[in-house]
């Protein structure tokens, strides 16, 4: 296998043997690289078969990547709270378990993001026994709106049996960080072990992935094993001994700053001197240029291009399409297509009523609690039924109805529901549209909700343990109630807005139940124009 050669090679050089080019190389600063430099690495490469192309292997290089890489991020570097506690905090398990948070919080999600949930988490939660003590209703409501909400049941369930098993001592090793938590995989045991215990180990995240693939040109899908294999090879290498943590941070940011997955900013690069992508992107230009000139001579189709993995055709981290100059640096890397989402039709029945305080009370919705398992485990979230691809949503909204009479205990038929409007909300592997329907019922008086059902009032519920998708299917709620109010000439506002409760809709306390208005009711114009196109 040509990773098993390339590994043989690597060692055979970090043991002193050098393959030239490389080395002598990146000694010298891109932006100085001269014409005749150029001209000279086009003949050279032609030449001299490398089949190590794709790796690191002159220690000199890796000294120089190294310290050029860290002297960037000791400038550069953006102030997080999580590399402050790093730095700072001196107890072991207190700075694992707070590395351990930041780096599931930053698992698929922005670092801008994370920033207020992990002030906001530490602040509640500071040490593992705090979190292994809250419920796992609290760590819910806590993630709400960070998505992928397993990674907070996984801490819970992770710092619950460091606090019971490990007696409270996080794991020490990157190998115990691996085997002992529960949602930590390779890179995240890999970080929490650098960055908080100072193992040495690379770090390869997403961003990392995308710096490799460009510095080594390694073009065949970054997903595929020997791609993965051969990252981790080169990210094991290069990590720096002595500063194992903030070189995976360091790498980490130079691929979330300036080795950008759209318009990278390869002049400010501290390690372009190393790039194959960039030189190839340089090289490339130059020829143009000559060309414009005419000073290029007449055979150069029968050289190889500038610079390449000599056994290409055979070679398991080399592209299979061919390079792509209007891409330049982002030819690498290079992913399989995404499998399209798929495409679901959720039926969502928002039941509101008038609060219990009298008009000054706000109104409440009826959410159900969704299993344990799954997407969006433990959530909550208004009453819904995903449709079947070829139904006309009739079925679905009869059972729904039929579910939520014997939340309540009571009768409610379909055509007391009104069509509101779709909200549409992407998960990464599902496009998911919400059709929203809802009813306004007249009664407070509704039985207390059985099984997994509660009432909350509007302001709860921004607070509670529910997904982005119910946050807007309220706001969409808000905003046709809000548009019917201007639309109505004097009309009585039929809203469910949990803001203010409406007097006039709290009539009587039958226990027969019906709702406010329907049949009246009037639509905005947009949920007028959303259901006849819906129902045509
Ligand atoms: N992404 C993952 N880990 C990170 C870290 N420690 N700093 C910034 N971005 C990250």
């Amino acid at each position: 296998m040509l990773c098993l050669k390339m590994s043989r090679l690597r060692s055979a050089m970090l043991k002193g043997k050098r393959a030239g080019l490389e080395a002598v190389e990146s000694a010298k600063p891109e932006q100085k690289r001269s014409k005749k430099a150029v001209k000279e690495e086009e003949t050279t490469h032609a030449s001299s078969p490398s089949p190590t192309y794709h790796a690191f292997q002159a220690p000199a290089d890796v000294l120089l990547l190294r310290s050029q890489l860290l002297s960037w991020y000791d400038k550069e570097k953006r102030e997080l709270p999580w590399r402050t506690l790093a730095v700072t905090e001196s107890d072991l398990n207190i700075r694992t378990y707070a590395v351990w948070v930041s780096e599931i919080m930053l698992q698929q999600t922005q670092v801008a993001t994370v920033i207020d949930y992990y002030n906001k988490w530490m602040k509640r939660w500071p040490t593992l026994q705090d979190l292994a003590a809250a419920t796992l209703e609290e760590v819910n409501q806590m993630w709400a709106g960070l998505g992928y909400y397993s990674r907070g049941r996984r801490l819970h369930e992770g710092a619950q049996k460091v606090a019971s098993e490990l007696r409270g001592q996080m794991p020490r090793t990157v190998d115990s960080l691996l085997k002992q938590l529960p949602g930590v995989g390779r890179y995240t045991a890999a970080a929490v072990g650098s960055i908080a215990l100072g193992q040495v180990t690379g770090a390869v995240d997403g961003n990392v992935i995308r710096v490799l693939c460009r510095l080594r040109a390694i073009g065949a899908d970054s997903t595929s094993p020997a791609v993965t294999e051969a990252l981790w090879s080169q990210a094991n290498t290069l990590v720096d001994p002595e500063r194992p943590g903030d070189f995976n941070q360091a790498m980490m940011e130079l691929g979330a700053r300036v080795c950008t997955p759209k318009a990278p900013l390869c002049s400010q690069c501290p390690v372009r001197s190393h790039c194959h992508s960039f030189r190839k992107v340089h090289v490339k230009q130059e020829r143009n240029s000559r060309k414009l000139l005419g000073k290029l001579d007449r055979k150069p189709s029968t050289l190889p291009d500038i610079e390449d993995c000599m056994t290409s055709d055979t070679c398991p981290l080399c592209p299979s399409e061919p390079w792509d100059d209007d891409l330049g640096v982002q030819n690498f890397p290079r992913k399989p297509a995404k499998k399209p989402p798929r495409v679901e039709r959720t039926l969502t029945y928002v039941v509101v009523r008038p609060g219990e305080d009298g008009e000054d009370g706000e109104d409440e919705y009826l959410l159900t609690q969704r299993p344990n398992k799954g997407l969006l485990a433990g959530l909550w979230e208004f009453p819904s039924l995903l449709q079947g691809e070829k139904s006309s949503g009739m079925k679905e909204k009869r059972a729904l109805c039929a579910q939520i009479s014997g939340l309540l205990g009571t009768h409610l038929t379909e055509s007391l529901f009104q069509y509101v409007g779709e909200v549409v909300h992407i998960f990464s592997h599902i496009h998911q549209t919400y059709v929203v329907h809802s009813v306004c019922l007249k009664d407070a008086d509704t039985q207390t909700p059985t099984g997994n059902a509660q009432w909350l009032t509007g302001s709860a519920l921004q607070e509670a343990a529910v997904s982005t998708g119910v946050k807007k299917i309220v706001k969409l709620c808000d905003s046709v109630d809000s548009q019917k109010e201007q639309t109505s000439k004097g009309g009585k506002r039929q809203k469910h807005s949990g803001t203010k409760n409406n007097k006039n809709q709290q009539t009587s306390k039958t226990k027969k139940l019906s709702a406010a208005g329907s049949g009246s009711r009037q639509l905005s114009l947009s949920a007028f124009f959303n259901s006849v196109k819906q129902e045509s």
